[in-house]
C-alpha cells in the first residue's frame, strides 16, 4: 500500500496583491456596469477597435456625451454604425447595457 504524503503549503496568502489602492495615476471609477463592460464592450472600446470611442478618452466621448445620455443608451441598445446592438450580446438586459454605458461615460469625462 502506498503512503500518501501530506504536503504543507507555505503561507501563500501573504502574497495577495492589492492592485490600484491609493494609486492616483489611474482614477477609474467603479460601478455596476464594470463587469458588463469588461465582458462585452472592452474588446472594441478598450483599444478603440473599428472606430469605437475609446474607454477613458474624453476627446472621443465629449461630442457623444453632448448629444445626451438617452441618445447613447438608445444607440448602445439598438446599435449604430459598426456598434452592434447590445455589444452583440442579446442576453444583456436594458439595465445592464445602460450601466455599461454609464461606466464608460463616467470614466471618459475630461
Ligand atoms: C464590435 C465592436 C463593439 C462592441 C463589442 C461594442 N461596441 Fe460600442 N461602439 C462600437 C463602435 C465602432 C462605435 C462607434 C459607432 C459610430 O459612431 O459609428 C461604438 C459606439 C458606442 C457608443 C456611442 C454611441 C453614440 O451614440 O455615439 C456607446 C454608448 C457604446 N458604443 C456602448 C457600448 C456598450 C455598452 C457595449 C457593450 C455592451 C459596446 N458598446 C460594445 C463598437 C463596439
Amino acid at each position: 500500500m502506498k503512503r500518501l504524503r501530506i504536503q504543507s503549503f507555505g503561507p501563500i496568502a501573504g502574497l495577495l496583491i492589492l492592485g490600484g489602492c491609493g494609486d492616483s495615476t489611474d482614477s477609474v471609477a467603479d460601478g455596476p456596469g464594470k463587469e458588463t463592460y469588461e465582458a462585452n464592450c472592452q474588446a472594441c472600446h478598450g483599444p478603440g477597435q473599428v472606430g469605437a470611442p475609446k474607454f477613458g478618452n474624453s476627446e472621443d466621448w465629449a461630442p457623444r456625451i453632448e448629444r445626451g445620455k438617452e441618445a447613447l443608451y438608445t444607440n448602445a441598445l439598438e446599435g449604430t454604425g459598426k456598434m452592434p446592438p447590445r455589444g452583440a450580446n442579446a442576453d444583456l438586459s436594458d439595465k445592464q447595457v445602460r450601466e455599461a454605458v454609464d461606466y464608460m461615460v463616467n470614466n471618459s469625462q475630461p
